[in-house]
């Protein structure tokens, strides 16, 4: 039978920003979002530029505090209200149940690729070798030249960092995958590679959220969207 065990699922959510040092002023994005992600699913997040799209992805991830509504993940078996936890446990949420791409890579100064790979493994209490073995085979994968597994990302191309940044968070098989536009400043085999690993997430039965600019990747992966439109301003 179809595994339709809800991953994710977020209800009545609402975010606005405050920005506080301009007056105040009240910036809505998106009220009263409701969506939910089983095992297996890809939802895509689909509407103009500043829609709300990443903002949902950062509330998703525990980034953004919404203001309104419930994010409800399993994690460990339990469902867990994200926007309404102990931050301790928004660490221990994405240590073993949410993996994030995001937009651009956070290069961390020193740390050589394969390590800046492997350390989700670790943080799981994966042993130094099984990790480093591990995050060789996803470097590998995604075309990222020997040579350069020993370097740290903070030179690499836009394409490459963007490669490691996607190596990092499927080295671990996360239950829930959040993606920013994973495929952003790939070329078209790095393309295909990045469509064939979030199509065997699904398979293993990952729940995948994601903002997929290119409509040949959204096709290829997707299940299902989530239409997103820019709040407009009040007459
Ligand atoms: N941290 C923030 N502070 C204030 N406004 C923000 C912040 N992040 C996003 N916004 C605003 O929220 C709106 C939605 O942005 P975003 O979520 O990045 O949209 P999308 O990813 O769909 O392009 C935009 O108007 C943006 O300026
Ligand atoms: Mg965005």
């Amino acid at each position: 039978m179809e595994d339709r065990t809800i991953l994710l699922q977020a209800t009545g959510l609402a975010k606005t920003f405050t920005l506080h040092n301009q007056g105040g002023i009240r910036l809505p994005v998106f009220d009263a979002l409701d969506m939910a992600v089983c095992a297996g699913d890809c939802l895509a997040l689909v509407g103009p530029s500043g829609a709300g799209k990443s903002s949902l992805i950062r509330c998703l991830y525990g980034n953004y505090l919404p203001q309104r509504g419930s994010i409800h993940v399993r994690h460990r078996e339990a469902l867990v209200d994200i926007a309404a936890v102990h931050p301790q446990m928004i660490v221990e949420i994405r240590r073993h149940t949410i993996g994030f791409v995001s937009q651009f890579l956070r290069a961390i100064p020193r740390v050589p690729a394969i390590d800046v790979v492997a350390e989700p493994l670790l943080a799981r209490g994966v042993d130094a070798a099984s990790a480093r073995d591990a995050a060789a085979a996803v470097l590998a994968r995604l075309n990222i030249p020997r040579r350069l597994w020993n370097l740290a990302p903070a030179t690499f191309s836009g394409g490459e960092q963007q490669r490691v940044n996607i190596a990092r968070s499927f080295v671990a098989d996360f239950p829930v995958l959040l993606l920013d536009e994973p495929t952003a400043s790939l070329d078209p085999d790095n393309r295909n590679v990045v469509i064939d690993m979030i199509v065997e997430a699904r398979d293993r039965g990952a729940g995948v959220v994601g903002i997929f600019h290119d409509v040949e990747v959204r096709r290829a992966v997707a299940t299902g969207e989530v239409r997103m439109n820019v709040e407009r301003d009040a007459a």
